[in-house]
């Protein structure tokens, strides 16, 4: 029995924010941001929009393109830091707006590895004969916890939800390994106190992120018992242009194979997997059959790496 993608959608809010548009309340540059993230611009929701309203439209278009309806959903998984409310959770919301049938729902609290983390419980519960559908979303409206006058992370982040339906299946299509880990003495890395505004040092973040990824895949490409040299494809969190461009040649695979579309997006935490995957399938880089390695790291610290054919 196989744990097959068997759907993806995404959805950005419409609002884009330019790096020009930093430029006019903020000391940075088109020039600074560019060099040093690869990011162009982002998308910003608005202050009304929840991380429940932004998972609907990449929940829905997941659920159409695996041919089932929300009714065969059995478990909601979102995976998200801005949650609309402390409790209940966002999935709970979204498992209602979609029209489910009381499904299993609840959120996942890991940062940007939530993704990472969420896959392999959804294909556990598959694997374990606990579900035969399971709807995992990573949602993020991270424009809501950033202090706008703060140059360092204002730039990173974007808004943004990508979803994957994972199904019950016979064929080889099937997520193979995974490799998740924490360190919570490294909390002040990247965190955001109740009710406050994200911190992050970037500096120590950039160096554990790249250290923590590529061990983590080197680790799950051992355990599915293949080599780099099998991957058609990395998809890495996408958190910063060099950092993705190490992980490359720390995982010794050329950048051609690494996935990124950061310059679109910015860093959208748990979304930003999804995001990615929905579109490398779309241009043709992610086809069915493919070995596939995703990786992240974020807040916590967490990070992980899956290794699935697509
Ligand atoms: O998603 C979870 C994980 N998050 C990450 O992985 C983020 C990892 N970190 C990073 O991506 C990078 O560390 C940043 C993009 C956040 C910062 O890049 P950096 O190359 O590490 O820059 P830095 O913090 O060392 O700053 C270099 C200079 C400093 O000026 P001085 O001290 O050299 O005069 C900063 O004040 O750049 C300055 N600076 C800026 N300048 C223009 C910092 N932010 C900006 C800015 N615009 N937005």
């Amino acid at each position: 029995m196989s744990a097959e993608i068997k759907g993806l959608g995404m959805y950005v809010p419409p609002r884009v924010l330019r790096n020009n548009d930093l430029e006019k309340f903020l000391d940075t540059s088109d020039e600074w941001i560019t060099k040093r993230t690869g990011i162009k611009e982002r998308h910003i929701a608005e202050e009304w929009d929840r991380a429940s309203d932004i998972a609907l439209p990449a929940a829905e278009e997941a659920i159409k393109n695996a041919g089932l309806t929300p009714k065969d959903i059995e478990a909601v998984i979102v995976a998200t830091s801005t949650p609309d409310m402390t409790f209940p959770s966002t999935a709970c919301y979204l498992a209602d707006k979609l029209g489910c049938d009381n499904p299993m729902a609840f959120d996942i609290s890991a940062a940007c590895s939530g993704f990472i983390y969420g896959l392999t419980i959804a294909s556990s519960f598959i694997k374990s004969k606990q579900f035969n559908n399971v709807l995992l979303v990573g949602a993020e409206v991270f424009s809501h916890l950033i202090d706008w006058s703060d140059r360092t992370t204002a730039v990173i982040f974007g808004d943004g939800a990508g979803a994957v339906v994972i199904s019950r299946s016979e064929g080889d299509s099937d997520i193979l390994s995974a490799v998740m880990s924490s360190d919570g003495s490294q909390w002040f890395a990247l965190h955001c106190p109740v009710g406050e505004k994200l911190r992050m040092k970037g500096k120590e973040t950039f160096r554990l992120a790249i250290q923590s990824m590529g061990k983590a895949s080197q680790k799950a490409l051992e355990k599915a018992g293949i080599t780099v040299d099998d991957i058609k494809l990395v998809i890495p969190h996408q958190a910063n242009i060099r950092i993705i461009r190490a992980l490359a040649e720390r995982l010794n695979i050329p950048e051609d194979k690494v996935y990124s579309n950061i310059h679109k997006y910015g860093n959208t935490s748990a979304a930003s997997i999804p995001i990615a995957m929905y579109e490398a399938y779309k241009e043709g880089k992610l086809k069915k059959g493919d070995y596939v390695l995703l990786t992240a790291f974020g807040g916590g610290l967490t990070w992980g790496a899956v290794v699935l054919k697509f």
